[in-house]
């Protein structure tokens, strides 16, 4: 085996090194017999590594989560039925009533109604701040009754940037950070000191619209933790989702490498277009947090976001007008999306946390797939002009 292989090639046998096969089995059995009453009880006492019953462990699951370790460069992985599975789990393992929470204010939206509905109920107090504001983390903690600081960059869907040694270095007890939209590929957030490291692998790990599934990385003890709980929440990952899922890993760096590429290429196209007022991508020198970007990013990912003067009407001529790119909601996958975050993902959110969130009434996030670069240029040409009549 070549030492220190580079990641992409890591991608190829992660979570199965040394199986004959090359395509993992699927492991559909729900429960497993034993020898008798001591046999069952070890190994429902061996937990994790025991052989029981699926919603405690299953093999193909755990294929998944060992690539994924691989891939993060962490102790372990635990998958779960979909990204909002991993974090509530996560949340509701290692904070209870009176604890606190500091959250960027720039997240997903369902992460952020988890946060400031369920969570708030449940008695955990929960501070949003600006993660473009250095230090606001830091700032927002109270000791010791901050138990999480929960990150994710770049974010959803404007493409804020979190500075991952700055997260890192917060003595938290936990720090996590929601790393779907960089992937394995673009970023490592482990390696900056950060507790967690948590991917909707429904996006582009798993990255062919086929498997919800979500993931966390990180030390043993930690992941062990939230595992004791996660049998408790019940949001187990299907051995059929996995299975896509770790199919989805090994050609991920090649995905990952054409997307961001294209990515890169419809940001310049974009900003060189007076129908569009702002163009989010890390990668771009305009973006205002580039040189953090290319402080902790290998590539820049293969999300952007755009403004357009017209605001909700000029977004939905748009919509209407693409034909290779398709209006859904979803990300990561081989063909290119478009959505208007304010009436989908980030929708219900109440005006200032949609504000705060930088999901902005004309703005319209694109995750840019595998068709060719300059047919994608053609179409969205097409629909600038349409959005402006
Ligand atoms: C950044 C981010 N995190 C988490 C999630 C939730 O993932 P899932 O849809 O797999 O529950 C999403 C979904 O869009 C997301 O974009």
């Amino acid at each position: 085996m070549t030492e220190n292989p580079h990641l992409d090639t890591t991608a190829i046998t992660a979570g199965r090194r040394g199986a004959r096969g090359l395509s993992a089995d699927i492991a559909t059995s729900t429960v497993w017999s034993s020898e008798g009453l001591d046999a069952t009880h070890d190994e429902i006492v061996r937990g994790r590594r025991g052989k029981a019953y699926s919603r405690y462990t299953n093999p193909t699951v755990r294929q998944f989560e060992e690539a994924i370790a691989e891939l993060e460069g962490a102790d372990d992985a635990l998958a779960f039925g979909s990204g909002m599975g991993a974090i509530a789990t996560v949340v509701f393992a290692l904070c209870s009533p009176g604890d606190h929470i500091v959250a960027q204010q720039q997240l997903y939206g369902g992460t952020l109604a988890l946060l400031a509905g369920p969570a708030r109920r449940m008695g955990i107090d929960v501070t949003f701040v600006d993660a473009t504001v250095p230090g606001a983390f830091a700032t927002a903690a109270k000791k010791p009754r901050t138990m999480l600081v929960i990150a994710e960059t770049p974010a959803n869907p404007a493409l804020a940037l979190a500075d991952l040694d700055e997260v890192g270095s917060i003595g938290g007890p936990f720090t996590l950070v929601d790393s779907t939209f960089a992937t394995p590929m673009c970023q490592q957030p482990l390696r900056h000191g950060v507790n967690i490291s948590l991917h909707s692998a429904t996006k582009a790990i798993g990255g062919h619209n086929d498997a919800l599934i979500g993931v966390i990385a990180g030390e043993t003890d930690i992941i062990d933790a939230v595992w004791a709980h996660s049998v408790l929440h019940g949001a187990a990952a299907s051995p059929y989702d996995a299975h896509n899922a770790l199919r989805g890993v090994r050609t991920l760096a090649v995905r990952q490498e054409r997307q961001c590429s294209t990515a890169h290429s419809l940001a310049e196209w974009f900003s060189s277009q007076d129908a569009c007022t702002a163009v989010h991508y890390p990668g771009l020198a305009s973006h205002p947090q580039h040189e953090l970007a290319a402080r902790q990013m290998t590539a820049f990912g293969s999300m952007l976001a755009v403004e357009l003067p017209g605001g909700p009407e000029a977004c939905t001529r748009f919509l209407q007008a693409v034909e290779l790119a398709r209006p859904a909601t979803s990300l990561g996958g081989p063909e290119t999306l478009v959505c208007h975050p304010a009436s989908s993902t980030h929708h219900g959110l109440d005006p200032e946390s949609l504000s705060a969130s930088a999901a902005a009434e004309g703005l319209l996030r694109i995750s840019v797939g595998l068709e060719n670069p300059g047919d994608l240029i053609a179409d969205f040409e097409r629909a600038l002009t349409k959005s402006r009549s």
